[in-house]
């Protein structure tokens, strides 16, 4: 099969972790009998340089003709780059929110797994662990705050501003039914979480997300505040298959998530319309303290490509082999700094993508 990938390599990190991940995807590739093209789109803070803009729309029609995006990570330093001297909307982080919505991304994919190799640097006790825990947080993505109306005014000489957060039944109902579709595939348990003793938007996600329920009488579905979730990710973690929540909570709660991991470096995403198209990135970010010195992780970034090749091109063959190398690479020892132990032998950006490649 012929694959054409667009290839947003973006800021800091990001060009080489995605080098790695390209890497590997030839490998499997070549080893499968399958073609890749490769299509370099610009995004983020590398398209400002050249065209001022985060995101043109351009290259929003390229990348409507690939099968799906593989994007590293963008922005950069907000203290020091200049990117950050501009109006916010267009900053780098404009571009993402301008390709989610353009290309109608709103089911964001967000697995947190603890790697049993890693569980070293889990940073919760022992106790809460045991077991491991593998949960996927199903966030909305082109709704809510993110997308609401905006401003900022002065009234009576004060100044005001205000996001609006608002959803309408459709929007709910088509993440909801991806959360409970995958929760079949999985533990078949899902979180609902929201605001519903204060929020309106929240109390109409609970209505909606419970007549979705229905159509799924083998998914245990449960509801639960964001703040209480905030607090059993920590206490609990093991409780949870799928979480199921909007652009704002998801965004927090992920990160929070990602981090009882201890492994961020480790965990892939996935951004998907209805159709097989998606984008697929690292849950971290660009890391611009460290860009250019061949220590990242690209770890999640591979299994990104990973997961690309599952939901979009249904290679799961495929998908399985890059998963499988990357569990041997790290049974065998090998480490980036960011998940290094005692006794582990440590390795850079491209020697771990030469690793993963060489056990495809
Ligand atoms: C994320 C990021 C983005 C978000 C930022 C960069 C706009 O934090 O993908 O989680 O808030 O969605
Ligand atoms: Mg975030």
């Amino acid at each position: 099969m012929n694959l054409k990938i667009g290839v947003i390599k973006g800021d800091g990190i990001g060009p080489e972790i995605v080098a790695e991940a390209m890497k590997v995807l030839d490998k499997t590739a070549e080893k499968y009998g399958h073609s890749i093209e490769y299509i370099q789109l610009l995004m983020g803070g590398a398209s400002i340089d050249v065209h001022g803009v985060p995101l043109t729309d351009e290259t929003i029609e390229e990348a409507k003709k690939c099968g799906a995006v593989l994007m590293g990570s963008i922005g950069g330093d907000a203290k020091n780059s200049p990117w950050y001297k501009l109006e916010p909307s267009k900053r780098p982080e404009a571009g993402l929110l301008k390709i989610r919505k353009a290309l109608n991304l709103f089911a964001n994919l967000r697995p947190a797994v603890l790697y049993d190799e890693l569980k070293g640097a889990c940073p919760l006790k022992e106790e809460i662990t045991e077991g491991g825990f593998d949960m996927l947080i199903m966030r909305e993505l082109t709704g809510g705050l993110y997308f609401g109306e905006r401003k900022t005014v002065e009234e009576n000489g004060v100044l005001t501003a205000y996001d609006s957060l608002t959803y309408n039944e459709n929007e709910i109902r088509r993440i909801a039914k991806r959360g409970f579709d995958i929760a079949m595939k999985r533990r078949k348990k899902v979180t609902s979480v929201d605001k519903a003793n204060v929020l309106d938007s929240s109390r109409l996600w609970r209505k909606v997300v419970e007549e979705t329920a229905a159509q799924y009488p083998e998914v245990t579905l449960e509801h639960m505040l964001v703040d209480n979730c905030a607090m059993q990710l920590v206490k609990d973690p093991k409780q949870f298959d799928v979480i199921l929540t909007e652009n704002m909570f998801g965004d927090i709660l992920s990160d929070e998530a990602s981090m009882v991991t201890g492994s961020i470096g480790m965990l892939a995403s996935a951004s998907l319309n209805e159709t097989k198209f998606g984008l697929y990135e690292p849950s971290g970010g660009s890391a611009p303290d460290i860009a250019g010195q061949g220590i990242a992780n690209p770890i999640a970034t591979i299994l990104s490509a990973a997961m690309m090749l599952r939901y979009s091109f249904d290679l799961d063959r495929e998908a399985d082999a890059i998963e499988a190398a990357v569990e041997k690479v790290l049974k065998d020892g090998w480490r980036t700094g960011d998940i290094m132990s005692d006794g582990k032998e440590k390795t850079g950006t491209a020697g771990m993508g030469d690793l993963i490649a060489a056990n495809i």
